[in-house]
């Protein structure tokens, strides 16, 4: 029986480019893929099963191994801290992560108040910077923390940037740039090494054409 792939996807934005990526890479992949509600994808002919994972539990399926492989974004990887390897930088979703809030204000000088959906990233960034924060956790819609007083600042992804101008928000300072990354399970790369290093130079290939 010839082996199976299983790739951790995550649903969402970075999902079609990363559908397109693979396309152009030579996988077929048929039109249904786009449209299904379907949780698992089994693409037999070519070998592949797709998991349709929430962003950022992609990760957490490759740690554990239920996926071999799993396209993950630097944030979420930053973030998380799996024990995964980063096999390839595969230049979608491009956006960063950034310190942002009202304009024209400073942060309260005691415990500074910092909204974020990356509370370890976030905590490690103002350690860094020798101030003491008390970090809120909050799960989406970010930028609406300063807006209503719930934090001085929000430490969030800026993609086009239409989020912050369009609530009156302004960058202040940028942390890190954030791309999608080909993840994968250790011990899968021993064991499906062949069928995982012909992958990663199949979108090697596209990566380097597309970003040149
Ligand atoms: C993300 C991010 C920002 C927005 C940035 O949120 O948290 O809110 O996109 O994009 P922009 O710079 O292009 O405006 P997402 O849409 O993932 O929703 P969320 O509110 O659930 O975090």
């Amino acid at each position: 029986m010839s082996e199976i792939l299983t790739i951790a996807m995550p649903k969402g934005r970075i999902f079609e480019e990363a559908v397109d990526l693979l396309r152009k890479a030579g996988y077929l992949l048929p039109p249904e893929f786009d449209e299904s509600r379907k949780l698992i994808i089994e693409i037999e002919e070519e070998g592949l099963r797709f998991i349709l994972a929430k962003p950022t539990d992609v990760p957490t399926y490759v740690e554990h191994g239920v996926a071999d492989i799993g396209i993950a974004g630097k944030d979420v990887m930053l973030e998380e801290e799996r024990d995964v390897y980063e096999l390839l930088d595969l230049q979608i979703s491009g956006c960063y992560l950034a310190v942002a809030g009202l304009p024209n204000t400073k942060m309260n000088d005691v415990a500074p108040k910092i909204a974020t959906k990356y509370p370890n990233v976030a905590a490690a960034y103002f350690r860094e910077q020798g101030e003491q924060v008390e970090i809120i956790k909050l799960n989406g819609s970010i930028e609406l923390a300063p807006i209503i007083g719930l934090a001085d600042r929000i430490v969030d992804i800026v993609s086009t940037g239409r989020t912050l101008v369009e609530n009156g928000l302004v960058e202040y300072e940028r942390i890190v740039d954030v791309t999608s990354r080909l993840i994968v399970n250790p011990v899968s790369y021993r064991i499906k090494d062949k069928m995982i290093n012909d992958l990663v130079a199949r979108l090697s290939k596209v990566v380097s054409v597309e970003v040149n």
